[in-house]
């Protein structure tokens, strides 16, 4: 038996595929193009582990994925590939449309050949399983309901619309091919091997170095967070169990608006690592202009995966954001790696525009 998983060596996909090497006796067939996001440091643990066969490649190349599945015929493809940053997708939408749209389209083409071909047991057993965003929902008032499986669409970022048009997709070639797919709509993840540009491994980042805190706008928009860890043991379930060709939302009822969050790490911060003169890392915290067009508040309704699936998150957000401190301060040389040329230019060209 063999899984074939897009993205991982990205955050959630490389944590999602070190977990299930680690507790799966299949090969996984791990297909990631290696953007500036992918990182081969994350798997170094997997290095001569014949179970995990790695391939540099992009979702889009039918003729790589079509020689992909012909040959390790995989049970499952489960696509955490993606462009996933919300500020990049802002500054260049286009690599946003040409993955997230043209990849997932030319992705699903290619899995739809490969299992048109397969045994009608291994055919109705199949299943595609597309990783997705709360964000394809839009943005929730204060008193809002949290997003259920129901809302209406409504992104309002490039990398929103972009995820947003790969869900609709997936859902096409269900109703129109048959596709076995399932799609999860997650909210804020956050743990280990965190990419930091994202708002947590920047903010600690930037806290040990001395750096300023940006804030966008007043702080407080409301992100629903989730540690990465849940998150895969969510994708695991509804693989396993999940009712085809439905989405599932997945969250942990964590709801914090974004100064809480800062303020939090840095308290952890404060205490695990103290500063040298005294001073707590909040002194650190700069409010800058704000994201243009910035969604205020995610929130998800798991309820569907809770009582239909018996799925429940084992972190509390106060247990995973000490987890997930405690990797930074363990980890200097996983951040200093990823901290290539490249990222320093994402950072100027992000934060240089931005007044205090
Ligand atoms: P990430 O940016 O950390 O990783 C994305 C990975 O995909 C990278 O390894 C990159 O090299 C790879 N990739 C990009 N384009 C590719 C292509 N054309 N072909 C093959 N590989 C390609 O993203 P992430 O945070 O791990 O997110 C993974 C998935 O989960 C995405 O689909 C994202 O939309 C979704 N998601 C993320 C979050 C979150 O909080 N990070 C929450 C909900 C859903
Ligand atoms: O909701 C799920 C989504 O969460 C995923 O689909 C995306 O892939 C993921 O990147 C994330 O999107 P966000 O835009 O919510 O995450 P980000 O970490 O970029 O920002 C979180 C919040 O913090 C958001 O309100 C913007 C704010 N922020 C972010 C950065 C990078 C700041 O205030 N300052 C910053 O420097």
């Amino acid at each position: 038996m063999t899984l074939l998983v897009t993205g991982g060596a990205g955050f959630i996909g490389a944590n999602f595929v070190l977990d299930w090497l680690a507790a799966h006796d299949e090969t996984l067939v791990n297909l990631d193009k290696l953007t500036y996001a992918g990182n081969p440091e994350t798997l170094a643990s997997l290095q001569g582990n014949p179970r995990h066969v790695f391939v540099q490649g992009d979702i889009g190349d039918v003729a790589l994925v079509t020689r992909l599945l012909a040959e390790h015929q995989p049970r499952a493809v489960i696509n955490f590939a993606a462009e996933s940053h919300v500020d990049r997708s802002i500054h260049g939408p286009g690599d946003f449309i040409e993955t997230n749209i043209v990849g997932t389209f030319r992705l699903l083409e290619s899995v739809r050949g490969y299992w048109s071909t397969l045994p009608e047991q291994a055919k109705s057993a199949f299943r595609f399983l597309h990783v997705s965003t709360d964000e394809v929902y839009g943005s929730l008032a204060k008193d809002d309901p949290a997003f259920a499986e129901t809302n209406r669409y409504e992104p309002n970022s490039p990398y929103s619309a972009s995820k947003a048009a790969s869900d609709h997709l997936v859902r096409a070639w269900h109703h129109t091919y048959g596709l076995p797919v399932l799609t999860t709509n997650c909210s804020n993840n956050y743990g280990p091997y965190h990419f930091p540009e994202k708002l947590i491994p920047l903010m600690i980042v930037n806290a040990l170095a001395g750096k300023p805190l940006p804030v966008y706008g007043d702080g407080m928009q409301i992100r629903d967070w989730l540690y990465v860890k849940d998150h895969c043991s969510a994708i695991r379930r509804v693989l396993e169990v999940g009712r085809l060709g439905e989405t599932y939302n997945v969250g942990g009822w964590n709801e914090k608006p974004n100064i809480e969050i800062v303020n939090t790490v840095c308290q952890l911060l404060d205490e695990l690592r103290p500063k040298a003169d005294g001073t707590s890392y909040a002194t650190q915290i700069t409010y800058v202009t704000d994201r243009p067009g910035h969604d205020r508040r995610y929130a998800i309704d798991a309820r569907k995966l809770e009582a239909e699936l018996g799925w429940k998150p084992a972190e509390t957000f106060e247990t995973g954001i000490r987890k997930t401190v405690q990797w930074y301060l363990d980890n200097p040389e996983w951040v200093q790696h990823v901290q290539s040329g490249a990222y320093r230019d994402w950072v100027s060209k992000n934060y240089a525009g931005r007044q205090a």
